[in-house]
């Protein structure tokens, strides 16, 4: 009988229980519990695949409930989204549970749980917003927090904040886990936390290395997967990749050289969930499954049978410039520990081979040890407006694993100010705001909480709703390649707004309301169904908090010439710190940092406005600034006149046309 749902166990669990059996960590499984029994901090490593995400948890929860049957919570964080939807989905089915039950998941935007749930596998960002609202994290009676190799920002906060809360807390208990980890390190930071290693089960893998470098690393990958499926027995290959566009391309190459002798997967984040469950398939007999992945593929997920991995040997990652504020996915190239980590991969049943394209050389000499922690790759506005919610105003003496440079955490502090979220000036930091305090609850990053919370000023929270839901799902445009490309982008070309990308997102929104929701009418239009109907959830959980703080729900009279006008203006309030301006040689320069920017090729904009407003910098070949919007030079004095004050601004040539603008303004002020 299934203690859980009080039913008979299914066929299914026990099929899945043989398997169980067979994972590293169940042999350990006694071992585990005293170790937990007897500590309150206890540090876990083991090889990917080994079962730690998917067996631990659950060997907590039996435990606990032979205590005591009353219910408990047990939470076991995952710094990616898909993973924790992915490997609760998973558990579900070992508990031979639904989903969404006693097992569920909660990561931003979505929360599948319920009062029944008893493991709730959740994103480290989520659990950190938890603590914002139970900063004892009292629901809680086990935390595990898995995969801290990744290192991410969230959980290298939570590391600290756990600290605090364990002091607090003597009955909470915490297990930290990781693929590899630099035990040493976590060793000390949780100093006389036990150390229980789980020995994988690897075979050897054999290294290939290219004799010289690859030009083009995406047509050599596509190669050595065409070469692998003639020239290698069977056994899946893995083939490790930046993003999903490339992904994508990629895919589309290999079933057009191999056709369907091979079963081509993507996998990355933004993937259906459906489309990402198909790589835990059961193979197909005579056909080769190829798994295109990001990173994610790397410690998170763990596909079994892989025989063949073949690594370019990059990855998008973070990085952030404080001197120019400008925080960017790159893609660039791994650390010696990622690549391990990918070759590990083709270990998992029997003996593999890793196909590096690079060079041996180059792995030797140009790859750093370890990728550096999230946090000093990244803006900490964010991150500062957190701790401060947590209460955790002195972040001199917060502990970090790794402390953040000076000069970050400086600006984060500078910018917050500038959002008006922290009083104080930037000699003394002062506390947060009634502002800054609502711009925390959002689950948003900091401009466009501020935008939000401004909006009602400038008479239309109801469009700013629309266009931040917009901004925070994935591409709403669908643009296939080939054929039908032209189509997309006539499709795509009805939406436009002559003032911009973000007037542009909400024309879709409205079109998309006005028809219902329709998934025809989405087809037809080459818009992408699933985002608009994310869009539309993020939405109404938008709503939810802006209702909160008694946000006022408000729109101008559509047909009143402000309309638009409002919309952009608000925008701006929220990002004043990110406009450029068109210099007269044509070349746009965000303004205070002065660098060189280009319209991206995405925009829907005729002309070359001489203030825009975007959303987001990305760095690729070139500087491109991505969704844009015109807005007027007057504008900026007057939404953010500290921050564009003339004194404020370097000498360049955005001042002077401020300068006159200023200057134009006084004299219209002296006529009247
Ligand atoms: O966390 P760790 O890498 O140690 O392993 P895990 O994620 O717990 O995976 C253990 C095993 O569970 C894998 O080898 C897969 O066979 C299986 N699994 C699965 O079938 N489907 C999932 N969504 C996740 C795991
Ligand atoms: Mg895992």
């Amino acid at each position: 009988m299934n203690k859980w749902s009080g039913k008979a166990y299914t066929q299914r669990y026990y099929e899945i229980l043989e398997k169980r059996r067979s994972l590293p960590v169940y042999a350990q499984k006694q071992e585990f519990l005293q170790c937990l029994m007897s500590n309150q901090t206890l540090i876990l490593v083991g090889e990917t695949g080994s079962g730690k995400t998917t067996q631990i948890p659950q060997f907590v929860l039996e435990a606990l409930h032979e205590k005591n049957p009353s219910k408990c919570l047990v939470g076991c964080t995952q710094p990616r989204r898909v993973a924790a939807m992915s490997v609760a989905k998973r558990v579900a089915e070992e508990m031979d549970v639904s989903i969404g039950e006693e097992v569920g998941y909660t990561v931003r935007f979505e929360d599948c749980t319920s009062s029944k749930t008893v493991l709730k596998y959740l994103t480290d960002g989520m659990l950190l917003r938890e603590a914002m609202a139970d900063p004892l994290l009292q629901r809680y009676k086990v935390i595990v927090l898995d995969e801290a190799h990744e290192r991410t920002l969230s959980t290298d906060l939570l590391f600290g904040l756990l600290k605090r809360v364990l002091r607090n807390r003597p009955d909470l208990k915490l297990v930290v886990m990781s693929a590899t980890l630099e035990a040493e390190k976590c060793l000390k930071y949780f100093s006389g936390a036990p150390l229980m290693k789980v020995p994988g089960r690897l075979h050897p893998v054999e290294i290939f290395y290219t004799p010289e470098p690859e030009r083009d690393y995406l047509d050599a990958a596509i190669r050595t997967v065409v070469q692998i499926h003639m020239f290698e027995p069977p056994g899946d290959v893995l083939v490790f990749l930046t993003g999903e566009e490339e992904i994508e391309d990629a895919c589309q190459k290999i079933v057009g050289k191999l056709g369907d002798q091979v079963n081509v997967l993507p996998l990355y984040s933004s993937l259906p969930p459906a489309m990402q469950q198909k790589i835990f398939d059961p193979p197909t007999e005579n056909v080769r499954k190829i798994v295109v992945s990001t990173n994610i593929a790397e410690t998170s997920l763990t596909i079994d049978g892989i025989v063949y991995v073949v690594d370019p040997g990059f990855a998008k990652q973070k990085i952030y410039n404080p001197k120019t504020r400008v925080e960017s996915l790159l893609v660039s190239s791994i650390s010696k520990a990622s690549a391990n980590q990918r070759a590990g991969r083709a270990g998992r049943t029997r003996p593999g081979k890793c196909f590096r394209l690079y060079t041996e050389k180059s792995f030797n000499n140009d790859l750093i040890e370890q990728t550096y922690p999230e946090i000093l790759r990244s803006n900490l506005a964010n991150t500062v407006l957190t701790l401060n919610k947590l209460g955790i105003d002195n972040l001199v003496s917060f502990k970090f694993m790794d402390p953040p440079a000076p000069v970050t955490l400086e600006r984060a502090l500078i910018d917050l100010i500038d959002l008006g979220a922290l009083d104080g000036d930037e000699d003394k930091l002062g506390n947060l705001t009634r502002t800054g305090e609502m711009m925390s609850e959002f689950p948003l990053d900091p401009q466009m909480a501020k935008m939000l919370i401004i909006s009602p000023k400038f008479n239309c929270s109801n469009e700013i709703l629309s266009i931040s839901a917009m901004l925070s799902v994935p591409n709403c445009f669908i643009r296939p390649r080939g054929e039908a490309q032209k189509e997309a982008d006539a499709a795509r070309a009805k939406f436009g707004h002559v003032d911009g990308d973000h007037l542009t997102l909400l024309n879709v929104y409205h079109a998309y309301k006005q028809n219902n929701g329709d998934s025809k009418w989405c087809y037809d239009n080459y818009i992408n169904h699933k985002a608009m109907k994310s869009a539309d959830n993020v939405r109404e959980q938008l709503v939810r908090i802006m209702s909160k703080f008694n946000l006022k729900m408000c729109s101008s009279d559509f047909n009143s010439r402000d309309y638009y006008t409002n919309i952009r203006k608000a925008l701006l309030a929220g990002y004043f710190m990110q406009v450029a301006h068109l210099d007269r040689s044509g070349r746009y320069l965000t303004v205070k940092d002065e660098q060189m920017v280009h319209l991206h090729p995405s925009c829907c904009l005729d002309h070359k406005p001489e203030w825009v407003v975007y959303n987001e910098y990305v760095l690729t070949s070139r500087n491109f600034i991505r969704t844009v919007t015109y807005i007027r030079g007057e504008w900026l004095e007057e939404v953010a006149p500290h921050y564009y004050h003339l004194s404020n601004l370097p000498n360049c040539e955005a001042k002077r046309a401020l300068q006159k603008l200023s200057k134009k303004r006084d004299r219209r002020g002296n006529l009247k």
